[in-house]
């Protein structure tokens, strides 16, 4: 990422700061700072909107549900780019606000090999490579931003169908309802993964801050990077305590 956009995203996490202040208490550590839930929750608003009035253009019986929520047909119509413009923005300061922290690396490469042993929960904690990212969030951040592209350029295409030939149009359709269908299924596990599957993230969007167990567990190598100690020490020590407590 250039200097600029750094320099950029570091100024909004300090002037954030001002409108609202993280807690982390004793046991905790701070994981998502003011700014980044404000984009977080930002982006998830607008895409939700822009799903929703997406549906109802795309399927007469969810039309009739979801049109008159929000004022009809040619309001939904007509207020659907608009979120998704809304949508593009806020992703836009959210990409270069976890652009570093979501480069691809070896390890990610690594996770994604045994994603079907962190599926099914078979390792008690992540492998110490695992960062503030694992290889899973990195894949959905990515798509994300794939789709984003894909979402602008044909959502424009169509938006502006008087002056765009009806072959590209047409085109333009199939690629937007594809990366929608990719997004919505991400979407789901997202939501999953960030609420019933782990116990402990959902909070993080909330108040910024997670447990040191939440840590170690999930991002031993972040853990250790913030803290200086050893995910699997201080897990096998907790487990010790918990035993001799019984
Ligand atoms: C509305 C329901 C949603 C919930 C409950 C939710 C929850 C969360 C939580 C708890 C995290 C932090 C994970 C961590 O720190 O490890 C997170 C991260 C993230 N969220 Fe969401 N989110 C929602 C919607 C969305 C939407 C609509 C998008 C984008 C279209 C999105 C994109 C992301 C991305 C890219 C991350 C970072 C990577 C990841 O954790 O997968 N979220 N979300």
């Amino acid at each position: 990422m250039s200097s600029t956009a750094k320099e950029f995203d570091e100024k909004a996490r300090g002037e954030f700061a001002r409108f609202g202040t993280t807690r982390v208490h004793r046991g905790e550590l701070l994981r998502h700072p003011v700014y980044t839930r404000f984009l977080h929750w930002s982006v998830a608003i607008f895409f939700v909107l822009s799903l929703l009035t997406g549906f109802a253009i795309y399927s007469p019986w969810l039309f009739k549900w979801i049109a008159p929520l929000f004022g009809g047909g040619p309001r939904t119509r007509a207020l659907h780019p608009w979120f998704g413009l809304l949508f593009e923005v806020f992703f836009l300061f959210q990409f270069l606000n976890w652009f570093a922290p979501m480069a691809w690396t070896e390890a990610d490469r690594r996770w994604m090999k045994r994603i079907r042993a962190y599926a099914t929960n078979e390792d008690r904690i992540e492998s110490e490579d695992v960062g503030f990212f694992n290889g899973g969030q990195k894949l959905y951040f990515w798509t994300i931003a794939v789709s984003a592209i894909l979402f602008l350029i044909t959502g424009l295409l169509m938006w502006f169908d008087n002056v765009v030939p009806r072959w590209v149009v047409a085109i333009s359709l199939i690629v937007h309802d594809l990366a929608a269908l990719v997004m919505l299924a991400g979407f789901i596990i997202h939501v999953y993964e960030g609420t019933a599957h782990q116990p402990g993230t959902f909070r993080s969007m909330m108040d910024g801050t997670v447990t040191d167990r939440w840590a170690w567990t999930h991002h031993p190598g972040w853990y250790r990077s913030l803290t200086g100690r050893d995910a699997r020490e201080d897990y096998d020590r907790e487990k010790n305590e918990q035993y001799r407590a019984r």
